[in-house]
């Protein structure tokens, strides 16, 4: 079924969020390395990111390394960093011609001298791009944004900057990471998995979750138009009862 043509445009998230999981299993699938996996993942992010600016999503944030990750083999860390480097360099031409705009999450600093500094630069050279801003999570996990923002909080509040009274959900949500980006509406995890993995543990707090068995180097666009069409079928009720959300002409 073409599902793109089943897409509400005016009923679009701004924010899809995806946990990129089956890279390993794919490569493994075909008697490969991980690596491989993560290699061929690569056009996946292309097509992805492609199709969400494509459509008008405004922002796509993908999970690309955890702070867990590191836990990984020595030579499959070494990898993914080496892939990030050569695809933010590869990439570049890709992210220019559709206007995408390169933003990061995470304990960036800590990744090696040379992720950092190509991952800077491509920020750099896309800063002026406009049409969708593609937010990769590189050393992230959502303990660890939480963590650092009431840490800063309680520096702010030490330092007399702000008053523990002032202290809300919306305060607190702008000493996170994500705070230039609005909560993701759609959260989709692809390998068939069930879970969060710490991801974006406060911003998901009202997404919608959609989960596929499709493991991520295998996921092109038809996938994503799936996941959005599943969504616009969602009655999203924050709370309150059907009655409540249904446009008027619709009672
Ligand atoms: C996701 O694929 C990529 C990263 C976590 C970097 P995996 O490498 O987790 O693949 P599986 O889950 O082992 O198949
Ligand atoms: C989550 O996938 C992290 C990323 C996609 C970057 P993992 O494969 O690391 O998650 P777990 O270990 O299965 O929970
Ligand atoms: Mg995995």
């Amino acid at each position: 079924m073409d599902y793109k043509e089943k897409i509400d445009p005016a009923k679009l998230p701004q924010h899809i969020a995806i946990i990129m999981d089956g890279n390993g299993r794919w490569a493994q699938n075909r008697g490969q390395v991980r690596v491989f996996g993560h290699q061929n993942g690569v056009e996946s992010v292309r097509q992805t990111a492609t199709a969400a600016a494509e459509l008008g999503i405004k922002y796509l944030t993908l999970y690309a390394f955890s702070t867990e990750n590191w836990k990984r083999p020595k030579i499959e860390v070494d990898a993914l960093m080496n892939l990030l480097v050569s695809s933010l360099s590869s990439e570049l031409g890709t992210l220019m011609d559709n206007n995408i705009r390169l933003r990061a999450i995470g304990d960036v600093s800590h990744l090696d001298q040379e992720c950092y500094s190509q991952l800077q630069e491509t920020i750099g050279l896309t800063s002026g791009n406009t049409r969708m801003e593609l937010i990769l999570a590189l050393n992230y996990s959502g303990k660890w944004d939480i963590a650092t923002a009431a840490r800063k909080i309680a520096e702010d509040a030490v330092t007399g900057k702000i008053n523990t009274d002032d202290i809300s959900q919306e305060l607190f949500g702008t000493y996170l990471d994500t705070k230039d980006f609005p909560d993701p509406e759609l959260l989709i995890r692809t390998s068939g998995e069930y879970r969060i993995s710490n991801f974006l543990i406060w911003q998901m707090a009202y997404s919608e979750l959609y989960f596929t068995p499709v493991l991520w180097p295998d996921f092109r666009k038809a996938d994503l138009y799936e996941a959005i069409y599943d969504f616009q079928q969602r009655e999203r009720r924050f709370g309150m009862i059907s009655e409540q959300i249904k446009p008027a002409d619709d009672k």
